[in-house]
């Protein structure tokens, strides 16, 4: 029994940022975004869009495409660490927006490495076949959280959505490996400090801006190299595979700087790497889904490819899948 992904979808606001529109809100320039890291433009959620509507739209479109009913999901995942609320989770709200009623729905925190955490845990759902048919999405509104006073961050992230619809086959293709693996010694390089058990919200929060991201940039870029390079190659070998059978690497868009620092490192060619950071920046964990829905969207995905999925974020968590298409 394989999960093979039967639908992709995706869903961005309408609302453009531009790097010549952040050189009016903090001093930088769009020659330094773009040469430090390749983004051009973000999107930005309206003030009506939340992460269950984005998430709603993708998975709407991925279901469309599968051709699969709302009624036919067994489980619903949705990554993100900016849920609509604390709780109940943005899964629930998801689950209920597309009336997935015989469905159990539940968000994973595990920041940029969100998606490949959630497609790992459904996999193995499937293979033991527990269950048959989830989904599977990727959604954050991270303009809600970006401390846009704060040039060392405030340029990379961007909002948006991406979900896919897996379902049990005896199939070779599909998801083929997974792999994950956390260090929480690095937790305080990207992180939110507020609101939570350690920080309520309150008015000193509010004043030290802590309900915004923090990040140490320059140490984040090193150790995502590393790691994202780790995971690729565990997650190749595991299926005795190497990054020169690798048909699409799709890498979270992180930094235009890192994708190509691992490309470089795997050997593997720039054509073969996807890349969209210029158009959406960092959307987290939906950064993958988005863009495995343009790739499939666009045709680029031909049966029988080898995909390789890699992301890498706060936790630190990082993790890779491999997809036979
Ligand atoms: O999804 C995973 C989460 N995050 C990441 O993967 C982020 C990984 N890190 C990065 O993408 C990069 O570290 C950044 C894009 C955030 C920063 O790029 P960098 O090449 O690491 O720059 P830096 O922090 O070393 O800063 C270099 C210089 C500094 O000036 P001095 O000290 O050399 O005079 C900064 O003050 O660039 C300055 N700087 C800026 N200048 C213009 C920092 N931000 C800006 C800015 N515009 N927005």
């Amino acid at each position: 029994m394989r999960s093979r992904i039967v639908g992709t979808g995706s869903a961005v606001p309408d609302r453009i940022l531009t790097n010549h529109d952040l050189e009016k809100m903090v001093d930088t320039s769009d020659e330094w975004i773009t040469t430090r890291t390749g983004i051009k433009e973000r999107r930005i959620a309206s003030a009506d869009e939340f992460t269950s509507t984005l998430a709603t739209r993708a998975a709407k479109n991925a279901l469309q495409m599968a051709g699969v009913s709302p009624a036919d999901l067994d489980m619903i995942i949705v990554a993100t660490v900016t849920p609509d609320y604390p709780f109940p989770s943005t899964a629930t709200l998801l689950q209920n927006n597309l009336g997935a009623t015989n469905a159990s729905a539940f968000d994973v925190s595990a920041a940029c490495s969100g998606f490949i955490y959630a497609l790992s845990i459904v996999d193995k759902f499937i293979r033991t076949g527990t269950i048959k048919t989830a989904l599977v999405v990727g959604a954050e509104v991270l303009s809600r959280i970006v401390d846009w006073n704060d040039r060392n961050s405030c340029l990379l992230f961007g909002d948006g959505a991406g979900a896919a619809v897996i379902r049990g086959e005896e199939s070779v293709s599909g998801i083929l490996d997974t792999y994950m693996k956390s260090d929480g010694s690095h937790w305080d390089l990207l992180y939110q400090p507020a609101p939570g058990s350690r920080n309520p919200v309150s008015q000193t929060v509010i004043d030290e801006r802590l309900t915004f991201i923090r990040m140490q940039g320059n140490e984040v870029f090193k150790l995502a190299v590393r790691a994202m390079e780790e995971a690729a190659l565990k997650v190749l070998s595991a299926g005795n595979m190497t990054a020169a059978d690798v048909d699409l690497f799709i890498p979270h868009q992180a930094n235009r700087r890192i994708i190509d620092a691992i490309g470089k490192r795997l050997e593997v060619p720039d054509e073969k790497v996807y890349v969209n950071i210029d158009r959406f920046g960092n959307t987290s964990s939906a950064s993958i889904p988005i863009a495995l829905d343009e790739a499939n969207r666009k045709g680029v995905l031909q049966p029988g490819n080898l995909l390789l999925l890699d992301a890498f974020g706060g936790g630190l968590a990082w993790g890779a899948v491999t997809v036979r298409w």
